[in-house]
């Protein structure tokens, strides 16, 4: 049967700013396939408070349930228009020491938060450019970071994994467009249960960047169901640290 709600799947979409993501698309009127690694009780209570909502699980970094994932979730209404890659890893290691970078940081890192919303990217290509064929592009938001824009962020690998993510997001744009159109929203400090204990960083905020505070996961959800909203944007970072980068 024919679903009429235009479906979104948003990864990690069980913590933080995913499971802001997953509420203000449902509140938009978008069917949602939530999605996480390994908390499923929180995805199950998610999807049930939502109207019209599943949840599936995926190691994101595993390829054959990376296929899973957006079988499944073409699989529950036959349909997908939006892609959330929200899911992401951080991993804290002060920038000069270069010893605790290690090479399986670096390829955990890379294969989670880059090689991982490639890969559910080209698998969903076919539903998204459906979706153009009903009137509206496909949409692929990436949730970046500051830190892959500055040289910020939680650590190296971290902010390298990021900046590859935003580049990946331009190149998509291109070679995607008409049919499916791609963009990023690259946070600064949001708080979640990632960020519980960055007081440095939670004290910055507060004392220079210009709105004063961090942003709210919703603040977040807000810039992605921007993006999401538009007909035209593809290609942009939307960089949303409520404008520390300019102090
Ligand atoms: N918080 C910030 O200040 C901030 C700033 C800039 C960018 N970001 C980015 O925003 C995104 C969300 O961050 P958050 O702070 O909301 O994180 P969070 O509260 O830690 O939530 C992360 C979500 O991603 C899922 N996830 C993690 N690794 C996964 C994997 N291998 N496979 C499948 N799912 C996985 C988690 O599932 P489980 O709980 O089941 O593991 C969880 O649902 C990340 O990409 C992060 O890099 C955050």
């Amino acid at each position: 049967m024919h679903h009429e709600r235009p479906v979104a799947l948003v990864t990690g979409s069980t913590s933080g700013i995913g499971a802001a993501v997953a509420r203000r698309l449902a509140r938009d009127g978008f069917s949602v396939v939530v999605h996480s690694r390994s908390s499923a009780q929180a995805g199950l209570a998610l999807a049930a408070e939502l109207d019209s909502a599943v949840y599936v699980q995926a190691d994101l970094a595993d390829d054959a349930a990376r296929v899973k994932l957006i079988d499944d979730a073409i699989a529950a209404w036959g349909r997908l228009d939006v892609l959330v890659n929200n899911a992401g890893i951080s991993r804290v290691i002060p920038h000069a020491d270069l010893a605790a970078a290690t090479p399986d940081i670096w390829h955990e890192l890379h294969e989670v938060n880059v090689v991982a919303p490639f890969r559910l990217i080209a698998l969903a290509e076919k539903a998204l450019r459906d979706a153009a064929q009903r009137g509206r592009s496909g949409c692929v938001v990436n949730v970046s970071s500051h830190a892959g824009v500055r040289p910020k962020g939680a650590s190296i690998p971290y902010a390298a994994s990021k900046a590859a993510l935003n580049h990946m997001t331009r190149l998509l744009a291109v070679s995607l467009a008409p049919d499916i159109r791609v963009n990023a929203v690259a946070p600064g400090l949001v708080d979640t249960p990632l960020t519980a204990g960055w007081t440095h960083a939670q004290q910055l905020w507060k004392e220079r960047s210009p709105m004063r505070r961090a942003a709210s996961p919703d603040d977040i959800a807000q810039a992605v169901a921007m993006l999401v909203t538009s007909d035209y944007l593809t290609g942009e970072i939307l960089l949303s640290d409520g404008g520390l980068n300019l102090t």
